[in-house]
């Protein structure tokens, strides 16, 4: 690939909050997942495990970030369009038909817990650009580890795994405005030059 097209893709993605029923091949997901693997990770530990999570337990994961969402807006019938969009997309994730969770091993180690965590992180962007590459849309969520122990339950999750992220995948039904950057000049110092 030339470094325009990934350019190009890097400049494509976007947070999708809006997906069509349609369901996501099986061997689309572990294409995605591949390219997820060829991040670099501390060590080469490769510390990533993914779950691609579909049906009822998809529902549920929603359902729990539904719940927090509302739990911090004014009640029903007091809240704005914009509010109830964003718990309607909360509550459903946007309608996608899949959610993969990113996890990382825990670790007590605040340095190896951190390279950990970084691994993870890094393949996850990867996956997003993936799935940007295939015309699929993705949402980076942090939001549902806000109530992590009722998502570790829905998940099954054993003690040492960490959730790192969570995103939905499925076919974009919005295409959104890109959000705006930050200039150059505001998050660059150079040293030295
Ligand atoms: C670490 C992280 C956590 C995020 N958590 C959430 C989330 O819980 N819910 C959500 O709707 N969007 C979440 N986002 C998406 C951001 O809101 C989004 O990336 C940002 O507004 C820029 O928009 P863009 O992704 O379309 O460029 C998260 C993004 C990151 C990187």
């Amino acid at each position: 690939m030339v470094a325009l097209e990934l350019y190009a893709a890097m400049k494509a993605r976007r947070s999708i909050r809006k997906f069509k029923p349609d369901p996501v091949p099986r061997e689309l997901i572990a294409r995605i997942l591949e390219m997820a693997t060829w991040s670099p990770s501390g060590l080469n530990w490769q510390q990533w495990h993914f779950l691609v999570v579909t049906g009822p337990k998809k529902d549920e994961l929603a359902r729990s970030y539904g719940r927090i969402v509302e739990f911090g807006m004014p009640p029903a019938g007091q809240r704005n369009p914009q509010q109830e969009g964003f718990l309607q997309w909360a509550k459903t994730l946007g309608g996608a038909p899949v959610a993969i969770v990113a996890l990382s091993p825990a670790h007590g180690q605040p340095g190896t817990r951190k390279m950990n965590l970084e691994s993870v992180a890094s393949a996850f962007s990867h996956l997003l650009l993936a799935a940007t590459n295939e015309g699929l849309g993705t949402c980076w969520m942090t939001g549902p580890l806000d109530n992590e122990p009722e998502l570790r339950k829905v998940l099954a999750l054993p003690d040492d795994k960490e959730i790192v992220a969570v995103t939905p995948l499925g076919y974009p039904a919005e295409s959104p405005a890109a959000a705006p950057r930050k200039s150059l000049d505001e998050v660059v110092t150079w040293i030295g030059f």
